[in-house]
Formats: C-alpha cells, structure tokens, sequence
C-alpha cells in the first residue's frame, strides 16, 4: 500500500502515544438531554455525523486522554444509547429525570473518589480534539476550576461567560437567563470543564434550579468556585468549529458541512482530483492511490479503498469496496461489500451487492446486478442482468438480459460458469446447474440441467408458424 494515505474521520484517528495514563482522571460525558430540538424519535447522541453517532465521537476523543474510568450519563428511554455502545467499557449513570446538565453530573459522581480530577464532555459536542483537551488539563490541578470558552460570532443559545473589570471569570449565565446586555457577550461555554471531583461534588450539593428553565446547571457552579476562591482559568479554543455543539438539525448539517470540507480537503491534499469538494461525502474511512477521480455527489461508507487512477462518475454510492487501479466506475452505481479488480468498468447503473467479487477486466455494465459470486478474469455481463449466487470463470460472456435463478423460494442454490462460455441473451440459468468450459447457450434458454463443455446448447420450444391460423375479429351485435 505504498504512497497510499488513510483519510480517516479525524475523531476516528489512531491515538496518537500520549503521557503516561493518568489514574486521576474521571471523565464524565453528558448524554441523557432528550434532544428535543431535533424533533425525532432517536436519542439526540445517536443522530448520524459523517455516519456515525455524535457521541461515538466524543467517546473517541475521551479514549484518547487515556481516563482511569469513562462515565456516561444516559438518559431515561436511552436503553438505545447504551446499546449502540455495548462494545465500549463505560459506566453508565441513569440520570432518570432530565433535570439539568448539574443533576446530570450528580448521577456520575458516586463512583468518583474525591481526590481525582474530572473531565467533563457533552455528548452534543462531537468534533473537540484530544489536542485541546490536553491543553485544557494542562491547566488543571486540584486547585483550580479549568474551563474552556471560545469566541463566536453569533453566541446565541450559548452560556455567555461573564467577566470581571480585571477579566477574571466571574460566572456563566444561560441564553434564556442573560440580561440584553450580557446576551452581546460574544464569549461563550463550550461545556467543557475540569475540577477535583470532592470540590465538583460539593459544588454541586450547593446548585439551585431558580433560574429561567427550572434546572440545576453545571454551570453555576463557576460561580460558586469564585465564591470558594478557587482558581477559575479559562482557555479560549482556538478553532470555532470544534466546540459547535448539537442541539437542532441545522446545527448538525452544519457539522455536516464542516466535516465535510475537512474530508475533501484530505482528499484533495492526498492526490485525489475532487469534481466539486462541495458535492462529496465521506462516511467512513477512505483510501486513495494516486490520481484518483471522483465526480460529483459520490458517497463514501464504510471503508472504501481505491487504487491508483480509479475513476468514480457522478451520482455513486460506494460502501465497504475495495477498487484496483484503472478501474472505471461510470454513473449511478450502488456497490456494497465487494471488490472489483483492476482495468474493470462498472456501470453506468451497476449494483454490486455484498459478496460480489470481480477479478481484473471484468465489465458490468448497466442494469446488471451481481451478489455473492465470482467473475472471471475478463469476463462480461453488460447488459440487464442477474448473477447471483455464480461462480463465472475468465472470459466469459453473458448475454443481455440473463439470470441466475438461484432461489427456488427456499433455499438458495449455485450457479457455474466454465472458463470461456457464451451465455446467450435471455437465458434462465436454473441453479443448481453448470455451464462446462467454452460451452455456449442459445439465446432465450431456460437451462434446468448442466450444458457440457465446448457444445451449443438450446433449451427452448421449437418456433413454429401456423399455416391457415386468423386473427380473431371482433363480434359486435347484429354481427354475426
Ligand atoms: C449547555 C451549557 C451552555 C453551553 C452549551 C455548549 C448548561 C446549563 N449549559 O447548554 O452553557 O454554552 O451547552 O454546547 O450546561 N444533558 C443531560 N441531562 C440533562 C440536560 C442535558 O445529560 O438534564 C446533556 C445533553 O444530553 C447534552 C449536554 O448535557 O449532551 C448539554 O445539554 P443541552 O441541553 O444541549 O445544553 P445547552 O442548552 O446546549
Ligand atoms: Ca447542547
């Protein structure tokens, strides 16, 4: 795989070696808010970024600061969430009752000894970088209340972080309680916070919910460490984009839409010629060989790798594929769980379903459909077709409009094609059945038992003409 470079989803990035684990470190991720912005059945950390659920992201940026544990608060109903996760090795708090971001922290700290620092996420914030939080723990300590804020243009809906004439931080004051005045506060709460967990519990055990959305907000205990003369230090996040939390669907294509132009800017960057970087979506991890195509609206899922020179046109879905070099992919395809060779062409309005493996040289061409088979060295099926279920050898030619019956409404049976046979157009290729090598069929057969080898096959009904027969006329009344 030389001078071919991974573009993976970057929260998905290997993790780079880091200092030493810290025993001393808790993090809490907040995940029980039901969303209700979103408007939609499924829990709002499940909602798809890049194909893949927000909170996966922050749990990936989480793993990489290497935490003693890894707490996430779930929701009530949110037995979905902790499924989606049953992989990872986390522990959950129920936070029953959506009462605050506080309330929530409230669940996770039982299991939390008093002398550890915790990290506090938000399970709506998915593209921080392990950078920054690293960053943000090298200001922390067991003294001080380290926070991270960012500048943003339009900080509406955010916590505005209130300062002091000295530009000390003060307190935070949620978008539904700031003052018009504070509301113009351009500095906001990303949501991300660190604190020795006995000082955090304390200051929570002091929070109240008299406030505009009757919840008990981690936020207020900022506030109260100023009160406790606790050291607050704010870093400011140098990106904007990374700190952007979840809350509605135009947030999220926002996100979308950030994630986006950072996929094709790696594309671009490794090689890749991008029709229009606007109009590409990468879901999953993708890689390039050099002098790569790709034409406009091409989704990328899964693990898609592509050799040198691969050409994909307009309008393709390709997911989990592996494409050797020079092959061509014209447009509309949907190609799933496959791998084609090299020097094939695929398409235009090709569908390759899981299991299809095409060795180098192969055509597919338009309206032909291959599932779990193999094809030969060569070979071509170019036009309205089914394989399915096939093993087809090298240089062998399917003719227009023929199927693999593999599917006897029970079971599923195999269907062999000999190296260098010609399948004539119309075929039934009733499987179980075999085509011997260099066999040839004649066109709209229906073949129920093995042709042999190197003969011409028919198996169709004899055309006959009728001699005297006459087309019916129509009867009305009074025609007799
Ligand atoms: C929160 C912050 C705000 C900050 C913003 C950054 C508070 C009170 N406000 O506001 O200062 O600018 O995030 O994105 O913290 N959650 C629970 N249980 C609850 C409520 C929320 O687990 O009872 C979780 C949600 O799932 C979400 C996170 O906490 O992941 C934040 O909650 P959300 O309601 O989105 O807070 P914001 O209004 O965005
Ligand atoms: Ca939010």
């Amino acid at each position: 795989m030389k001078n071919r470079r991974s573009l993976k989803a970057p929260a998905a990035k290997r993790p780079r070696p880091s200092r030493a684990p810290s025993p001393l470190l808790s993090i809490v991720i907040l995940a029980a808010g039901k969303g209700k912005r979103m408007h939609s059945a499924l829990p709002k950390v499940l909602q798809p970024l890049a194909g893949r659920p927000l909170l996966r992201y922050v749990l990936d940026t989480a793993r990489q600061l290497e935490p003693a544990a890894l707490h996430v608060v779930y929701g009530h109903g949110g037995e979905a969430v902790r499924a989606a996760f049953a992989d990872q090795d986390l522990r959950w708090a129920l936070q029953a009752e959506q009462r605050g971001t506080g309330h929530a922290m409230m669940q996770a700290m039982e299991g939390i000894p008093d002398g550890h620092l915790v990290l506090v996420l938000y399970g709506d914030v998915p593209l921080l970088s392990a950078a920054t939080l690293r960053g943000l723990l090298g200001l922390a300590d067991e003294r001080t209340l380290a926070m991270l804020t960012v500048q943003l243009a339009e900080p509406a809906g955010y916590g505005r972080i209130l300062r002091d004439a000295r530009g000390r931080v003060k307190a935070i004051v949620e978008d539904k309680d700031a003052s018009a005045a504070q509301s113009r506060i351009t500095e906001v709460n990303t949501g991300v916070m660190i604190a020795q967990a006995g000082r955090l519990r304390a200051w929570l055990g002091r929070l109240r919910n008299d406030n505009a959305q009757h919840e008990y907000y981690l936020t207020d205990v900022v506030a109260l460490a100023v009160k406790d003369r606790v050291a607050v230090r704010a870093l400011l996040a140098a990106d904007e984009a990374e700190v952007l939390g979840v809350n509605d669907r135009r947030q999220l294509a926002q996100l979308e839409s950030v994630l986006r132009a950072r996929h094709a800017g790696a594309a671009l960057v490794a090689g890749a010629t991008l029709a229009d970087p606007a109009r590409f979506d990468q879901r999953g991890e993708l890689v390039l060989g050099n002098d790569v195509f790709i034409d406009v609206n091409v989704v990328f899922e899964g693990r898609v790798v592509l050799g040198d020179r691969v050409r994909v046109g307009p309008n393709c879905v390709l997911r989990d594929m592996i494409v050797g070099a020079d092959t061509q992919i014209f447009p509309g395809c949907v190609l799933e769980q496959s791998q084609i060779g090299a020097h094939c062409n695929v398409g235009p309005f090709a569908r390759l379903r899981p299991g299809a493996a095409l060795a180098d040289g192969v055509h597919i061409g338009n309206f032909v459909e291959v599932k779990n088979s193999r094809v030969g060295k060569g070979s071509k099926a170019n036009h309205l077709t089914y394989i399915g279920d096939s093993e087809v050898g090298a240089g062998v030619n399917v003719g227009a409009g023929t199927i693999t019956v593999n599917y006897d409404g029970a079971s599923k049976h195999r269907t062999v094609i000999g190296d260098g046979a010609s399948i004539g157009s119309g075929n039934m290729l009733v499987a179980p059945v075999t085509i011997g090598a260099n066999a040839t069929t004649g066109a709209g057969s229906t073949i129920t038992q093995d042709a042999p080898a190197g003969k011409l096959t028919v198996a169709r009904s004899r055309q006959v003409t009728i001699e005297g027969w006459q087309r019916p006329v129509k009867r009305g009344p009074g025609k007799e």
